[in-house]
């Protein structure tokens, strides 16, 4: 796992809209993995700022809560359309978000692993982190091979959550989240963390064992990916040292 620190949530954003740009430059029918809260609110910016051609792209988001209809104003349908979709003039060509409000949520979420595999799978995905070690919504428990599927969330997310919604009674109890299995199969990996609420999820996710306890963690099994922090997220890690080292001695080669 690349390890990459910086200064403060507008630098690692800044690092993050590269890293989008650079796999747009490669291949502009790529297909991203995206996902929502507060974390990628930056990188979204940054995206809209820069004016990015999404306009072969395809994109899935990791996840949707349970019984929220696109319009509703804290569905993650609405979440997208406001913060990233409605103000790119070359928006994705294909966008594909889990349908909350669907009667058979097994066969929707089949239908959703069927259609990133007919897409030709996910080369970029973006990740947030709970504070629980979460991603997707894929709580602790999860199983670190769990494909799309419905999930209970947990009443620390909930709690978490809750500030989007006003009351945490108000913050729908499901989800439908990719799985840790289906995220595993993204060609590349992208963890941002803001705060030194994050600071425990980041050191167990990096440099703990890997345990479904922090299904972050699983991440250090995957062959390419990059964790980008603020220092605030940063401080309970080990090697902080080590990773500046590292990120200051890039070869050009690696620059990517
Ligand atoms: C959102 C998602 C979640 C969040 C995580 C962090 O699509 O999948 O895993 O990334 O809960 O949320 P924020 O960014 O609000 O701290």
């Amino acid at each position: 796992m690349e390890i990459i620190i910086q200064r403060n949530p507008a630098a690692v954003s800044a690092v993050a809209a590269r890293l989008f740009r650079h796999q747009l430059a490669e291949r502009a029918a790529s297909v991203f993995g995206l996902a929502t809260g507060s974390t990628p609110l930056g990188l979204y910016r940054e995206l809209i700022a820069m004016q990015a051609d999404f306009s072969q792209a395809t994109t899935f988001n990791l996840d949707e809560y349970a019984g929220l209809g696109p319009d509703h104003p804290q569905s993650y349908a609405h979440f997208m359309r406001v913060n990233l979709f409605d103000h790119l003039t070359r928006p994705p060509a294909r966008t594909h978000i889990p349908d909350g409000t669907g009667a058979d949520p097994r066969s929707h979420c089949a239908e959703y692993e069927a259609a990133i595999h007919a897409a030709g799978g996910i080369d970029l995905q973006l990740l947030g982190l709970g504070t629980n070690g979460h991603i997707g919504f894929n709580e602790p428990s999860s199983s670190l091979a769990s494909r799309t599927r419905l999930k209970t969330l947990t009443p620390k997310t909930i709690e978490d959550n809750a500030r989007f919604f006003g009351s945490a009674a108000d913050v729908p109890r499901h989800v439908i989240t990719m799985g840790i299995g289906t995220i595993l199969e993204a060609r590349h990996c992208l963890v941002l963390a803001f705060g030194e609420a994050k600071a425990q999820a980041v050191a167990a996710m990096a440099e703990g064992p890997i345990t479904a306890s922090c299904p972050a963690s699983v991440l250090q099994m995957h062959p390419h990916c990059t964790l980008l922090v603020d220092e605030a997220a940063a401080e309970a890690l080990q090697r902080v040292d080590y990773y500046r080292w590292v990120y200051d001695n890039k070869p050009a080669w690696q620059l990517k």
